[in-house]
């Protein structure tokens, strides 16, 4: 039998989030956005945090290959789905669900930024400690979180939990 234990409630979700769209929005002024959600996790993130930002932004997708059911990344990070809109020029901004080791991330900024982008920066809902030790870097970090398996809020085990209002560990 599997349970869930709440880690980050509904309404410290949604005070972070505001405070994150306040941030950046204090930090790009007027300047557009274009925001590269990752699939799948990221959509429930990426929808809140549009909320808080002005209408000058675009929003585009790519997905990374997934762990695929299982608990832990093979380290093989591959691109699924490429971005339909051009970044060359524009302010990017990648919008993660979360970082575990951090390899999704930097195989990502490796990508997009070879694609001549004006500014390339990182929001993530979620970081875990293994994500600093690789070196892996996000410019905005919605909560630390233990090294635990985390689902909900658009985190998925196996495809499930996904729309839960809030992140819980899973155990098993
Ligand atoms: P990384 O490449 O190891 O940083 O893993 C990034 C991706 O793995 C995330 O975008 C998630 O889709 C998935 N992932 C990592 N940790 C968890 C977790 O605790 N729960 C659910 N998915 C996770
Ligand atoms: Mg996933």
């Amino acid at each position: 039998m599997s349970s869930l234990e709440v880690l980050i409630t509904e309404e410290e979700i949604r005070t972070r989030v505001a405070e994150l769209g306040e941030q950046i929005k204090a930090d790009y002024g007027e300047e557009p956005i274009l925001l590269v959600g990752v699939l799948k996790g990221s959509y429930p993130f990426l929808a809140d945090l549009t909320r808080h930002l002005d209408t000058n932004i675009e929003v585009d997708f790519v997905q990374t290959s997934s762990y695929g059911g299982r608990k832990s990344s093979s380290g093989i990070v591959q691109i699924r789905k490429d971005l339909d809109i051009s970044i060359e020029g524009r302010h990017v901004l990648i919008v993660e669900d979360i970082l575990d080791s951090g390899l999704t991330l930097m195989h990502l900024r490796e990508l997009l930024g070879t694609r001549k982008p004006l500014s390339l920066k990182v929001v993530t809902l979620l970081r875990k400690p293994e994500a600093a030790r690789h070196g892996a870097h996000a410019e905005y970090v919605g909560f630390d979180i233990p090294d635990k398996f985390v689902v909900g809020y658009g985190l998925d085990y196996a495809e499930r939990y996904r729309n839960l209002p809030y992140v819980a560990v899973l155990h098993q």
